[in-house]
C-alpha cells in the first residue's frame, strides 16, 4: 500500500470521523482533523472560534492549519466541512493524497447532525434549509473528490469501499 494521505471531505454529518477512525485503526495510521488541529492551536472550541471570532478567522485557520501538515504521509485526514471552499485548500489537500468525498441526502445529514450542538452553522431556525443551500454551494468542490454514497452504509462498508478505491489508484 503506498504513503499518500486518505483525505475525507464532505457535508457535516456525512461519516467523516467516524469513517477516518475505522481507517486508522484498520490502516494503523495516524488520523488528523483540521478541526482537533485548530482548537490544539487556538485552545478554543470550534464553537468559540465561530461565536467570539466569526467564520472569516475560522476559515483563515483552516488554511493555517493545512500549510502545516501538506507535506506529512501516511496519514488519514478528517477535513471540516467547509474546509473545501477555498479552492487553494482543495488544491493542497490533492498534492497531498487522494480526496475521497462522502456523500448524503440532506434528510440523512439533518437527521445525523440533529443530536450535536458543537455545529454553529447548523443551530438555526430551519437547518435542512441550511444543508441544501450549502450542498449546493459546495457541490462544485465536493464533487472534485471521488463521491462515495453513504446512506443506508454502515462506517464498516463505506471504509472498505474507501481501501478498494485506494488500492486502486496507485
Ligand atoms: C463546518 C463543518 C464542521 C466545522 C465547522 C464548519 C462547515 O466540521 O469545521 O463547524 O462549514 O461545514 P464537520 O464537517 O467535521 O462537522
Amino acid at each position: 500500500m503506498n504513503d499518500k494521505v486518505i483525505i475525507l471531505i464532505g457535508f457535516m454529518g456525512a461519516g467523516k470521523s467516524s469513517v477516518a477512525k475505522w481507517l486508522g485503526q484498520t490502516l494503523q495510521r495516524q488520523v488528523l482533523s483540521t478541526d482537533g488541529l485548530i482548537e490544539q492551536k487556538t485552545r478554543l472550541s470550534i464553537r468559540d472560534i465561530f461565536e467570539q471570532q466569526g467564520e472569516v478567522v475560522f476559515r483563515k485557520l483552516e488554511n493555517e492549519v493545512l500549510l502545516e501538515i501538506k507535506d506529512q504521509r501516511n496519514i488519514v485526514l478528517d477535513c471540516g466541512g467547509g474546509i473545501v471552499t477555498d479552492q487553494n485548500n482543495l488544491n493542497i489537500l490533492k498534492n497531498m493524497g487522494l480526496v475521497f468525498y462522502l456523500s448524503a441526502k440532506p434528510e440523512t445529514i439533518l437527521v445525523r447532525v440533529k443530536k450535536s450542538n458543537h455545529r454553529p452553522l447548523l443551530n438555526v431556525g430551519d437547518p435542512l434549509k441550511v444543508i441544501k443551500d450549502k450542498l449546493n454551494e459546495r457541490d462544485i468542490f465536493y464533487k472534485q473528490g471521488q463521491e462515495i454514497f453513504t446512506d443506508g452504509k454502515t462506517i464498516a462498508e463505506i471504509g472498505e469501499e474507501i481501501l478498494e478505491r485506494y488500492a486502486e489508484c496507485k
